[in-house]
Order: C-alpha cells, then structure tokens, then sequence
C-alpha cells in the first residue's frame, strides 16, 4: 500500500469511527508550538472528526524507510552559522573536503554577478571574494539541494524549484530586515526550506503529483497548493513539516514549513516571534512571483492584506517592498544559475 493509500485509508477509519462527517483538512492542527496541552486544546477547538492529528500523520510518515537525511556538511554549517565566534578558517575547512561542493563555489565566485575581479581559484578566493555570510549561505543551499538532486519528475522542474526556494530565502531575509524582525540567518534557512514537502510528494507519493499536474494543466489558473486541499487529506505543509522535525530543525523552522501559506496571525497558541517567521516567508513567498521567481502557480492568488500589515506594523508601500526585493535578483540569478 503506498504511503497515499495509507493516510486516506487511517482517515476513513478515524471518520467512520467518529461517525461524524469528513473534516477538510485544514483543521488538521498545526505542530505543537508550545506544548501538548496547547495542541490538545487546538484539537478540541477544531472539532476534529475525520482529520488525522499529527502524531498520526507523523505515524504513517514513519513508515519511509529511505528518507532523505540532512547532509552532513549542512549540519556543520549549521553549527557554523549558528557560532558567532565562526571564522573563514572554519568554514573553508568544511568546504576543502567536498570537492563537488568546491567547484560549484567556485563556479559562482567566477560568475557574471562578481565580474570585474581576478578569477577565483580556490576556497579562500571565493570567501574573500563572496563574503562569509554569502559562502555559508552558499554552502548550506548547495548540499541540501544536493540531497534532492536526482528527484525528477513530468512537469516538474527541480531548477525552477530551487531557483524559487533561492528566491524566497533572500527575500525573507530582507523583508525581515524591512519589518525590523530581529535579525536571524535562520529566516534565510526558513524560505530556503518552505517548499520542501513538494520534493517528498514527487518521490513517495508520485500519483498525488501526477494527478495535480494533470488537473492543473487543464485548468493552469489553480496553484498545487489549492489542488492539495481540495482533494487530498495532506499537503506539501504537513510532510516538509514532518520532515523538518525528523531533520530536528528548529522550531520556527518546523512552524514555518507547516504554516506559510496560512501564517496563524490570529492564534492564541503561538509565540508571536514564531508567527512573524510564518508571515514573512508567506509574503516573501508571494513577492517572490513578482520578481520573476515564483513556482506551481502558488503565488496568484491575492495577497492577504491582515498578514502584509502584521509584517510591516509601519506603512510599507508595495512598490518600495518589490523594488527592494529586486535587489536581490542578480545574486538570486546567479546562484540559480550556477546551481
Ligand atoms: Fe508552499
Ligand atoms: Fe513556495
């Protein structure tokens, strides 16, 4: 039985045993924020019947068994990132010993965004050249995407995926900046990462990806996102978020693959440090199309006015927001392209 068949097969049991209707799936409750207590009451507030919780989600999850892990180099740049006392000594070590990893580096170090310099030769080069914060960025995007690199599938470009996940992390970086969150890399790790339970879809649950492609070719003006929820019991949300879990990212990160195309700005059960992460990597998300890097439709949809102006407490005009988010665009271009 494929992992679809499952989770459709465990939410008929549940629903027939609650006797109740079919609950749409987005009532299934978002990842405990804050504690089991607070999940529990969400749960209760749902009225669930028919719509599986996590833990029996993340149950049937369980069950794939060649699950992708988080490359080990990305885990040391992690600690890397996460070291305020890290040095370009520390990071070069890392990168001399993965020599695909070197000449991708090296290849972005010599592309058209930083002409105008010698050519970059090695690891030390192109840290002097990119900025640390640029290479462990770099560094970090590249080995994950390495994880995912032979995921193929009809209609689907694994480039554009990632030329999309690029974007949205750049662009949450500096919408945070503009909405004066306080400054963490970990937004960058955030939108790099929002999409990731799409890459899962295509290798495990290959009939749910057929099925939207088709049903999106003929009707292109619906997103993947609204096809998940119309007929499916899951989405690309809850398996990125199970995955983000099993990966033991942080909790924000968890919060905001779960939630960026509903950040919970009106919830009582979460941090509003962790909402702001969710409703900055939505809107970035949505700019993102506006810049030329949008994916699957996601973004045509309106933009939620109550989530832009949670984001920006201070008026932000939206052609000042898009014309600092094209900024971004040739290092976005050129780290996609050089992918
Ligand atoms: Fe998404
Ligand atoms: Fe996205």
């Amino acid at each position: 039985m494929g992992l679809l068949d499952a989770i459709k097969r465990a939410r008929e049991q549940k629903s027939l045993a609650a006797a109740g209707p079919l609950q749409s799936s987005k009532n299934v409750p978002t990842p405990d924020p804050v504690g089991g207590e607070a999940q529990r009451a969400a749960e209760e507030e749902a009225h669930i019947s028919g719509a599986l919780s996590v833990e029996e989600l993340n149950k049937i999850l369980d069950s794939i068994q060649d699950i992708p892990t988080l490359p080990s180099i990305a885990n040391k740049v992690i600690q890397v990132i996460n070291d305020p006392q890290s040095n370009s000594k520390a990071i070069a070590d890392i990168i001399k010993n993965d020599p695909a990893l070197t000449a991708r580096l090296l290849k972005i170090g010599n592309s058209a965004y930083y002409a105008g310099y010698s050519p970059c030769t090695n690891v030390q080069n192109a840290i002097t050249r990119m900025g640390l914060l640029q290479i462990k960025r770099l560094v970090f995007s590249i080995s994950i995407l390495g994880a995912f690199d032979k995921y193929a599938a009809a209609g689907f470009d694994i480039k554009d995926f990632w030329k999309h996940s690029i974007a949205v992390a750049y662009n949450t970086r500096t919408i945070g900046k503009l909405a004066r969150f306080r400054d963490t890399e970990e937004l960058y790790t955030a939108g790099l990462l929002h999409d990731l339970g799409m890459l899962i879809i295509i290798k495990y649950m290959p009939e749910m990806f057929d099925a939207i492609m088709k049903k999106r070719e003929a009707a292109p003006g619906l997103s993947f996102y609204d096809c998940e929820r119309s007929d499916y019991p899951i989405s690309h949300c809850e398996i990125g978020s199970w995955l983000s879990v099993r990966w033991q990212m942080s909790r924000e990160i968890q919060s905001v693959i779960y939630n960026h195309h509903q950040p919970p700005i009106s919830s009582t059960l979460f941090e509003k440090d962790i909402i702001m992460f969710s409703a900055i990597v939505y809107l970035a998300d949505r700019f993102s199309s506006k810049i030329d890097a949008g994916f699957l439709n996601d973004h045509d949809s309106e933009i939620d006015r109550q989530i832009y102006n949670y984001v920006f407490s201070t008026p932000m005009p939206e052609e000042e927001l898009i014309a600092q988010l094209m900024k971004n665009k040739p290092v976005i271009e050129a780290t996609a392209a050089s992918l």
